[in-house]
């Protein structure tokens, strides 16, 4: 072994050294430092309460199924609570005792199994710290069976198979979890025939256009050039099921100059004076077209900026939807009130519909 240049010794090939840092280097001369840092090893175990005293073993036992036990019952509350407190239309009361008494089922649910599994894994499964050292991942027989081995010894140590109503209680508490949801997926599966509850709205021949929410009838007069209204059927507020009604037949109401509506030839008498009235639900998901820009007569979308033109019969110019919004027949009664002609000519709302 000689001396560098440097001063620092040489290693023969193939030796590891471990380098020191020399107590003086050359400028930008690279250093390896030494490893900083020594292993400092795991703590001296300390037995839990549990492992040195069966009583307490077995009140941890008590606990973890009760907890279970919680969770099952929490189920079975929230699958009673949609029944006994269900949404009445128009009753807010009755939603916020649904709601409360749902999300307490299923918070009992969720929170019994979550601090069951904790509480058992932090005091009757085996508590000692083992170290395990990281290597490849190879896939051979012998990992496989050695993978075996450690689920068993994991089943063993664990109690699963030994404490059988721990074991029990927490099979039934997973299969009746999931159970309320299915009572509230349930309202959002397919009713048996959605497209026509889709393309029938409360327009129809005759009935007045009249203010959200209000339900002041509208007359033309009232309707300024450039202005737009938010229209509902007369009569939706005195209906059973209004919200339902209302997310079809929402209507947007416009008046432009006569002569910058490009009107189709077979809807020339759909409007009123400049006056024009559109759906206001989207084709694209059915989000409601809520914003008007006066000076270029687009209607936009705020949920994915679907843009359509006023002025050509609210053609899509711009983002995801597929088709223009369906148009609404309109004219004035006898005593100057807006009114439908008939219903929409197509299924409002999302494309999707107007396929089935
Ligand atoms: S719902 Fe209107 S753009 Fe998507």
């Amino acid at each position: 072994m000689a001396d560098n240049d440097t001063g620092t010794p040489h290693a023969a090939a193939g030796t590891a050294v471990q380098k020191s840092v020399p107590t003086q280097t050359v400028a930008g001369t690279a250093v390896e430092l030494s490893d900083a840092f020594v292993n400092p090893g795991l703590p001296p175990h300390r037995a839990r309460v549990t492992d040195t005293d069966p009583k307490k073993d077995k009140q941890a036992e008590r606990r973890v199924y009760t907890l279970f036990y919680a969770s099952i019952v929490g189920s079975v509350l929230a699958i009673a609570a949609y029944s006994v407190f269900p949404i009445v239309p128009g009753d807010s009361n009755s939603v916020r005792l649904n709601t409360v008494f749902l999300g307490l089922g299923i918070a009992s649910s969720l929170l019994g199994i979550g601090i069951g599994a904790v509480y058992w894994a932090k005091n009757l499964m085996r508590g000692d710290e083992i170290v395990e050292m990281r290597h490849p991942t190879r896939g051979t027989e012998e990992t496989r069976a050695r993978a075996v081995e450690i689920f068993k010894l994991g089943n063993e140590e664990s109690g699963f198979g030994r404490r059988t109503l721990i074991r029990n209680t927490l099979i039934g508490a997973l299969i009746a979890t999931p159970i309320p949801a299915i009572v509230l997926f349930r309202d959002l599966g397919p009713r048996s025939d959605p497209a026509s509850a889709l393309e029938t709205t409360m327009w129809k021949k005759g009935t007045r256009l009249t203010r959200d929410p209000t339900g002041d009838p509208i007359k033309a007069s009232d309707i300024t050039l450039g202005s737009v209204f938010h229209v509902i059927p007369e009569g939706l507020n005195d209906v059973e099921d209004k919200l339902e009604q209302k997310a079809k037949a929402a209507v947007l109401l416009m008046r432009l100059k006569p002569e910058d509506l490009n009107e189709l030839p077979e809807r020339k008498d759909w409007s009123y004076d400049g006056i024009v009235a559109y759906s206001k639900i989207c084709t694209h998901v059915g989000c409601p077209v809520a914003l008007y820009e006066q000076q270029t007569h687009h209607l936009l979308c705020p949920c994915h900026q679907s843009t359509f033109d006023v002025t050509n019969h609210c053609q899509v110019i711009f983002g995801p939807a597929k088709r223009p919004l369906p148009q609404l027949p309109i004219t004035v009664d006898a005593e100057g009130y807006m009114v439908a002609q008939s219903g929409f000519h197509e299924p409002v709302g999302p494309s999707f519909w107007e396929r089935t």
